[in-house]
């Protein structure tokens, strides 16, 4: 379908025998919010791994942006834009929330390797990693160790980050 930017058909996850997930048929529009509800054990996480393929199904399609991600590893389909965060926060916790969301930038603009660039070219990603910072309520966080952040602060760092790769 022309229309939907994720789409699943018959999506299915088995864990020895055991059923976890269980033919879901996705259709998602670009720019729409959705949420997924169910109580602990519903298959929400290995829904969402299975989506962004940490895990890989045991029947049934992905499709994203019209093409077949089926067989596609996690930083491919991260690189077409489809990008997720973690229940548990995955940041660089030595890094400061500023150079957290400041690589992500790099990355998104294919430039993440080039940690020998002076540090005047890497400003060139500081305003935009500032005004991401702000939109997630972090700017009085901007120099702080990410690894000394609150959980719920780690976890607004990496929606900036996320948002960084433009997903
Ligand atoms: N790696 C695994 N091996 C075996 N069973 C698993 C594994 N991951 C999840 N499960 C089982 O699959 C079911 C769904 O789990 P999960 O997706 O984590 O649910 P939710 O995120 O909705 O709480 C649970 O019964 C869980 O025990
Ligand atoms: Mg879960």
């Amino acid at each position: 379908m022309s229309d939907s930017i994720l789409s699943t058909k018959g999506l299915t996850r088995e864990f020895r025998g055991f059923v976890a997930v269980n033919g879901v048929n996705l259709d998602v529009k670009a720019g729409n919010i959705h949420a997924l509800i169910g109580p602990n054990g519903a298959g929400k996480t290995t829904c969402f791994n299975l989506l962004t393929k940490f895990l890989a199904p045991t029947r049934g399609t992905i499709a994203f942006k019209g093409r077949d991600i089926t067989g596609m590893k996690p930083a491919d389909v991260a690189r077409l834009g489809l990008v997720r965060s973690f229940q548990i926060s995955a940041v660089f916790a030595h890094l400061t929330a500023l150079e957290n969301v400041r690589v992500s930038l790099q990355r998104a603009r294919g430039a993440s390797f080039d940690f020998w660039r002076s540090e005047k070219i890497l400003t060139v990603y500081e305003d935009r990693a500032r005004e991401l910072l702000e939109d997630v309520g972090l700017t009085e966080y901007t120099d702080e160790p990410a690894g000394q952040l609150s959980y719920g602060r780690k976890r607004a760092l990496e929606i900036a980050t996320t948002l960084a790769l433009d997903p």
